[in-house]
């Protein structure tokens, strides 16, 4: 058992109805809402950015916005994205030299911080940061697109990390859903990504009822 949060993400959602999606997901039980924001150059997709999050701030406002920045120069836009209301900026260690500038920049901006690694990416990339970030993520498939397959064998990032450090939040992403979730909070991850398993269901509220009772027993 774990006090895990679920966070769906709105990929793959209906994103000409953004804040419609967002607070359907809400009533449905999520606890935060985790944004994938993807500039075509760190991973070949595009999705939106800080002008977006602006609008959508207001449609659901309380809700905690857990940015997921798959961009090169993740740095660039930590002030439009505070500026947006965003409250935590989650960050690739593979999309910067300057991570450390990165992190103070997060900060000083008043957000919380998350620090990912791609699959390809050793946990041991993380570990020279941890005492500076809020939150380190755990990618379960390549970044770019949902509806991946999950990734079991990056399990051990996250044991490695939840045996080491117990306040840490750690946060799993691609490829979750009610039939892994189980091995994703047995691990000791804290906050749990699903996306096409909620959004591209008929009954998002059963799925993530599902997701949280299969973490509570
Ligand atoms: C992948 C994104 C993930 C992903 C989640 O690049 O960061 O947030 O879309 O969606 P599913 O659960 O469908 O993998
Ligand atoms: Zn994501």
């Amino acid at each position: 058992s774990c006090e895990c949060k679920i966070g769906p993400s709105i990929l793959a959602a209906d994103l000409s109805m953004l804040g419609t999606e967002c607070q359907r997901l809400m009533e449905c039980g999520a606890d935060y809402l985790h944004l994938d924001v993807m500039d075509g150059h760190f991973v070949p997709n595009i999705t939106f950015g800080h002008p977006v999050v602006k609008c959508l701030r207001p449609k659901v406002p309380g809700v905690f916005f857990d940015m997921h920045m798959m961009v090169a120069k993740p740095e660039q836009w930590v002030e439009g994205m505070t500026d947006a209301g965003a409250n935590q900026f989650t960050f690739h260690v593979e999309a910067t030299d300057d991570v450390i500038g990165c992190i103070r920049k997060i900060k000083e901006a008043g957000m919380k911080v998350g620090l990912g690694v791609k699959p390809g990416t050793p946990v041991s990339a993380l570990v020279p940061y941890i005492e500076l970030i809020d939150m380190a993520l755990v990618m379960t498939v390549e970044p770019g697109f949902g509806g991946q397959k999950f990734m079991s064998d990056m399990m051990p990032k996250v044991q490695y990390l939840r045996q080491r450090y117990q306040d840490l939040d750690i946060e799993v992403d691609g490829g979750v859903g009610p039939s892994n979730i189980d091995v994703v909070a047995e691990a000791g991850a804290n906050m749990i990504v699903s996306g096409t398993a909620v959004t591209g269901s008929d009954e998002p509220r059963a799925v993530i009822n599902r997701l949280k009772q299969s973490v509570e027993e």
